[in-house]
């Protein structure tokens, strides 16, 4: 299949790259819709917002029925910003994180938002502020038990696995999570605090596979025989996989929901009583939906390589730089001309840094790609963009953040303007001499 693009979701490439300039994320409305569709069967999907948290993309989410997780007080106020109401029974937004910083702990105890503790620090940390501030008392509709002031707890379960190292959240060179051996100690900590402990969460990582991802199951119910009758829900947490490389198979959703569903029957049955099943997935949401679209500036050869270099680079998508990781890269012509022969070329940046090529391996081993030929002034189209691809752009070498936009329903509307530089020099200050 040659690596031609001309349209994303039925806009012209060529249009889209003149009306908005490049480098720029497109996102496709109806692919995200599709994708929480996918995962209709669980109770709960809440969508990690660190994968792509645009107010737009929020407003889309949360209008197809998602719940939202936030990691950091920035989180926390997008989730807001976006709508998102901060009580409710389930929790609408849910902080998950391995620490408060004052701000992140300030905006769940005034709004009552819901907290899952990776750390024991946390539980203590909550507790003391929620009686500083006489909130140990019914926070409506936060929790669906009786027993109100429910916490969450984040339970690193011994293992982990992820698309790389820098993915695997679990085992013992993870900083996530409560070890899974301390579930006894902190549910005594929460009940010193009066706190109850009314969820459980487990993420071994990202970009797993299903194999790993059932090992959950299990550690999830020995954890609920723990906690015991408090417990009304329970996390499968993030880490669904999706196709990046054309070998890559969907995971079969089925499947998985059935383990997961299982799982939660056999605690319902030990607890009595119903517990909601929670999925909480960044990735799967919103990789496909996005594509990155760049320039050629550059068509160089040294030596046999030829590379093609493009005004977008690792300070717009970080994955390849950081991960090794693959990305489809497409070709747009711009002469109407979509059979062109095809060669092996090297595909990087713009970036005073060696390592800005988007071609490369785990390890910075740079590779080649199959492409039709191009020339300077035709652009490209860097493609399983949406998740982790603009969230973790830098300002490196003075670049701009990219603009972003959205299409849906055959209109491309756009969702960020382009950094300009006055807002790459905001709060700086030289000093008086
Ligand atoms: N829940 C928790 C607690 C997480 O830490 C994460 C991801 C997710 C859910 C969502 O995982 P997902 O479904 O998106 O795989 N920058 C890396 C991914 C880091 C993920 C961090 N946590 C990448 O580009 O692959």
């Amino acid at each position: 299949m040659s690596a031609i693009r001309t349209e994303i979701a039925g806009v012209s490439v060529v249009e889209l790259a003149r009306r908005f300039g490049t480098p720029t994320f497109v996102y496709d409305a109806a692919m995200i819709r599709r994708r929480v569709a996918d995962l209709a069967a669980f109770d709960v999907v809440r969508y990690a917002q660190k994968a792509c948290s645009n107010l737009a993309i929020l407003d889309l989410v949360r209008r197809q029925g998602t719940l939202v997780d936030a990691v950091s007080a920035g989180e926390l106020r997008r989730a807001l910003a976006a709508g998102y109401p901060a009580v409710g029974d389930p929790p609408p937004i849910v902080y998950t994180a391995d620490v408060f910083d004052a701000e992140s702990l300030e905006l769940c105890v005034q709004h009552g938002i819901h907290v899952n503790c990776g750390s024991p620090d946390m539980i203590d940390q909550y507790g003391e502020r929620m009686a500083a501030v006489g909130q140990v008392v019914n926070l409506p509709g936060q929790i669906n038990h009786p027993a109100h002031n429910g916490i969450t707890l984040r339970i690193n379960p011994g293992f982990g696995h992820g698309h790389s190292q820098k993915t695997n959240t679990g085992g013992s060179q993870s900083k996530h999570g409560i070890w899974h051996t301390q579930i006894g100690e902190c549910l005594a900590k929460a009940a010193r605090h009066g706190l109850s402990v009314v969820g459980l969460h487990m993420h071994i990582g990202s970009g797993t596979d299903l194999e790993h991802l059932a090992q959950v199951c299990g550690a999830m119910e020995q954890a609920a025989a723990e906690v015991g009758p408090s417990l009304a829900s329970i996390s499968a947490g993030g880490g669904l996989p999706t196709i990046y490389r054309p070998t890559d198979q969907y995971v079969d959703l089925a499947a998985y929901f059935a383990l997961w569903d299982a799982a939660r029957k056999r605690i319902e049955a030990q607890l009595g009583h119903a517990v909601r099943l929670e999925i909480e997935p960044g990735r799967y949401l919103v990789a496909e939906s996005g594509y990155l679209v760049a320039e050629i500036r550059a068509v160089k050869r040294q030596d046999q390589n030829t590379f093609y270099l493009l005004d977008a680079g690792f300070n717009n998508l970080a994955r390849p730089v950081l991960y090794g990781s693959y990305h489809p890269i497409s070709v747009v012509p711009c002469d109407g001309n979509n059979s062109r022969p095809e060669r092996e070329v090297i595909v990087g940046g713009p970036l005073c840094e060696s390592g800005d090529i988007f071609t490369q391996e785990e390890g910075g081993l740079v590779a080649t790609r199959r492409l039709p030929e191009a020339r300077v002034g035709e652009f490209v189209v860097i493609e399983c963009a949406g998740a982790y691809g603009f969230m973790m752009g830098s300002n490196y070498n003075s670049k701009p953040l990219a603009a972003e936009v959205l299409i849906d329903g055959g209109r491309a509307q756009r969702i960020r303007r382009r950094q300009a530089f006055e807002d790459l020099i905001r709060g700086e200050e030289i000093p008086a001499m």
